[in-house]
C-alpha cells in the first residue's frame, strides 16, 4: 500500500497509468464463471444494500442491482461493478444475458449473487417467471462487464452520517469502466494538501477533519496489475457542504478503463472462456 500510495502522490496528470504490482485480485476478468443465483425476498432490502447507495442504488441501472458474495463484494471494493449474468435452466430460462450492477452482499453462502425479482424473472421464458421464482435458486454464469452510465460522470454524494464541518462520508455513484477504486484522496480545490479517505464501508468513504474550502478528489482505480490516477480538478463539494440530502456532486470526469486480463493461464475449473 506504500508503494501504491507514493506513485500516487507523486503523479501530477490527470489521468495515468501507474506502474505497480498488485495482487492479481482481478485477474481472469474475461472468464465465465459458474455459479447460483437466487432472489430478494424484500423489496427493502434493495435500498438498504451494504454499498451505501441508498435509495440511489436503483437509479445505477434501472432495477437491476444484485448482491454479491463476499468474494465479489470484497469489502466493499467490489461496489458498483457491473456483470452480466444468465440463467442456465434451458427448461426455465432464456439464453440471453442481463447486466446487473452490485450494491449490496449476500451473506447466502449457496450463491455469488441474489437479484431483485423482477430481475430473477425476466430471465425466465415466457410463462415460466412463476416456475422459475418457486424454484428459488438457479445455476448461472457470470462475466464482469464494462460499467457505463451515459449522461453521468463520476459524482459525489455526501452521505448523511457526515457532519459538518467536521467529519465527511461521501459515496461515489455512476462508477463507470470495469476497475476498482482502490484510493481515493480530498483537497481544497487549488490546493496540493491532499488527504487519504478510508473506506467506512461499502462503497462509502470516511475523513474526520476533512479540508476546509471547496473539494476537490483524486481516485486510484486498478485493473488487473495496473493502475490509474483520476484527478476531478474541479470544486466537486462546495465549501458548505451538507450532510444527507438527495444532491449528486458531479466530478466532472469519469472512469473508462478496462480490466486487463491478468490470467497466465487457462480459466479455472468452474470458469469457461
Ligand atoms: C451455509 O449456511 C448455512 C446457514 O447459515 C449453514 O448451515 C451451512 O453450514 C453453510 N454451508 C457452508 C458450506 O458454509
Ligand atoms: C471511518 O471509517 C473507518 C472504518 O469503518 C473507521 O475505523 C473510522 O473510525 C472512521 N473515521 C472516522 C473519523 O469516524
Ligand atoms: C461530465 O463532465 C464533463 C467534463 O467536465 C462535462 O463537460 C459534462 O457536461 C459532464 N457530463 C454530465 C452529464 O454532467
Ligand atoms: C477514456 O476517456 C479519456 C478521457 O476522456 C479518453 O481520452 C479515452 O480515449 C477514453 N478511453 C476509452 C477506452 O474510451
Amino acid at each position: 500500500m506504500a508503494v501504491l500510495k507514493s506513485f500516487y502522490l507523486a503523479l501530477p496528470c490527470t489521468s495515468i497509468l501507474v506502474a505497480f504490482m498488485l495482487t492479481p485480485v482481478l485477474s481472469c476478468n474475461s472468464c465465465t464463471h459458474r455459479s447460483k443465483l437466487a432472489y430478494y425476498h424484500s423489496k427493502r432490502a434493495i435500498k438498504a444494500g451494504a454499498c451505501g447507495y441508498g435509495s440511489f442504488a436503483a437509479r445505477l441501472n434501472g432495477p437491476n442491482v444484485a448482491a454479491a458474495s463476499p468474494r465479489l463484494y470484497r469489502d466493499g471494493v467490489g461496489c458498483s461493478a457491473c456483470y452480466q449474468i444468465r440463467c442456465l435452466d434451458p427448461s426455465l430460462c432464456r439464453k440471453t444475458w442481463q447486466k446487473i450492477v452490485v450494491t449490496d452482499l449476500t451473506t447466502n453462502n449457496q450463491t455469488d449473487f441474489v437479484v431483485p425479482k423482477h430481475t430473477f424473472a425476466a430471465l425466465a421464458l415466457p410463462h415460466k417467471g412463476a416456475a422459475l421464482r418457486r424454484k428459488g435458486i438457479v445455476d448461472m454464469e457470470y462475466e464482469r462487464i464494462f460499467c457505463e452510465y451515459k449522461g453521468h460522470n463520476l459524482s459525489a454524494k455526501v452521505d448523511s452520517s457526515s457532519r459538518y464541518p467536521d467529519y465527511l462520508a461521501v459515496e461515489f455513484l455512476y462508477q463507470g469502466g470495469q476497475t476498482d477504486i482502490v484510493n481515493v484522496d480530498v483537497a481544497q480545490v487549488g490546493g496540493f494538501d491532499w488527504k487519504y479517505l478510508t473506506r467506512n464501508h461499502g462503497a462509502v468513504w470516511n475523513i474526520s477533519n476533512p479540508p476546509i474550502g471547496g473539494l476537490q478528489f483524486r481516485f486510484l482505480v486498478t485493473s488487473g496489475y495496473e493502475g490509474y490516477m483520476l484527478w476531478a480538478r474541479k470544486a466537486v463539494l462546495p465549501p458548505h457542504w451538507k450532510a444527507g440530502g438527495r444532491r449528486l456532486y458531479d466530478t466532472g470526469l469519469q472512469i473508462n478503463q478496462t480490466a486487463l486480463d491478468g490470467c497466465t493461464n487457462s480459466c479455472d475449473v468452474n470458469q469457461r472462456v
